[in-house]
């Protein structure tokens, strides 16, 4: 007979602090709902705009009235406002269980007119702020970490980092290049902080029809054709954001470290002669 030891709590996030950056709309807001109904009892959000980041805390606090919700605006692609941010988060919780490190953006336009601007903005915020956000937030992480129930850390990469994503007219160059190193970057932070007591995984996302990815998803075809391209016939839902989130931050997935979780319908293991 196998000892599965409390099975009932095993998906459970009672009690945890988390941290979601981007958490004012779409992928970050279903993992701050999906951790709410987990049970997080203190959620943190950040977005740039204080007023987009003040309306996805009263939605919140609305539905979880007894947890405690709030925000701190940062533009998180600016190494100050991320050690402001990571200081005005200390000043609220003594320690972190969970840091989803999310925001990010996009940019589209054919390679030989691909803008080093934009190559650079999207390096800077979906790499380069991932991983000072995440060294700034170590400490309190380390406060919350145990040996049973580590702490956890998320990233948002994207299946465009482990295939080839939109080429031509609308060429996610330097996006893609990005998410293909907050991959390898997770796996390398993964084997460093485990021994301190912090896992490190990626969720990559397919396609979810949020604000960043809408635009694109019409251009091809919309969640009608894009979902019948997938293996199992949609697009992503907010849910299985939830799913996959809650799981890797419960101690359900507490000796699991280093992943890339495709949340894609298995899109990405088509080969793109039949998409
Ligand atoms: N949707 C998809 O199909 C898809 C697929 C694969 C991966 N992803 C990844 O999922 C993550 C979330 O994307 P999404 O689709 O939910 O996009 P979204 O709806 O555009 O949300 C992006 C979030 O990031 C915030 N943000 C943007 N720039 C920021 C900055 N400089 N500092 C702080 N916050 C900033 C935005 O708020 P403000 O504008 O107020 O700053 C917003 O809350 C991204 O990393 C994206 O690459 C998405």
């Amino acid at each position: 007979m196998s000892q599965i030891k409390d099975y009932p709590t095993m998906f459970s996030l009672a009690g945890k602090i988390a941290v979601v950056t981007g958490g004012s709309r779409g992928i970050g807001l279903h993992a701050a709902t999906g951790l709410l109904h987990a049970g997080v009892s203190t959620l943190i959000i950040t977005s740039r705009k204080a007023d987009a980041c003040a309306e996805a805390v009263a939605a919140l606090q609305k539905l979880f009235p007894r947890a405690d919700v709030s925000a701190i605006p940062a533009d998180l692609s600016k190494p100050a406002e991320v050690t402001r941010f990571v200081a005005e988060v200390s000043k609220k919780v003594k320690s972190v269980h969970i840091l989803i490190a999310n925001a990010g953006a996009s940019w589209g336009a054919p390679v030989d007119t691909h803008p080093d601007s934009a190559f650079a903005k999207v390096m800077d915020l979906n790499v380069r702020s991932v991983f000072n956000l995440i060294r700034e937030t170590i400490p309190l992480l380390e406060a919350a970490g145990t040996k049973e129930d580590p702490a956890r850390i998320i990233t948002v990469g994207s299946v465009v980092g482990l295939q080839i994503g939109s080429i031509g007219e609308h060429g996610t160059y330097g996006y893609a290049a990005s998410k293909a190193a907050v991959h390898h970057m997770t796996k390398h932070l993964a084997v460093a902080l485990g021994p301190r007591k912090i896992l490190v995984n990626a969720v990559a996302p397919g396609w979810f029809p949020t604000k960043m990815a809408s635009g694109l998803l019409d251009l091809y075809g919309g969640a009608g054709g894009q979902g019948k391209a997938s293996p199992d016939g949609r697009i992503g839902l907010p849910e299985d954001i939830v799913g996959v989130m809650v799981f890797l931050c419960s101690r359900a997935a507490s000796h699991v470290n280093g992943t890339i979780i495709p949340v894609d319908g298995g899109m990405h293991l088509v080969p793109a002669s039949k998409m």
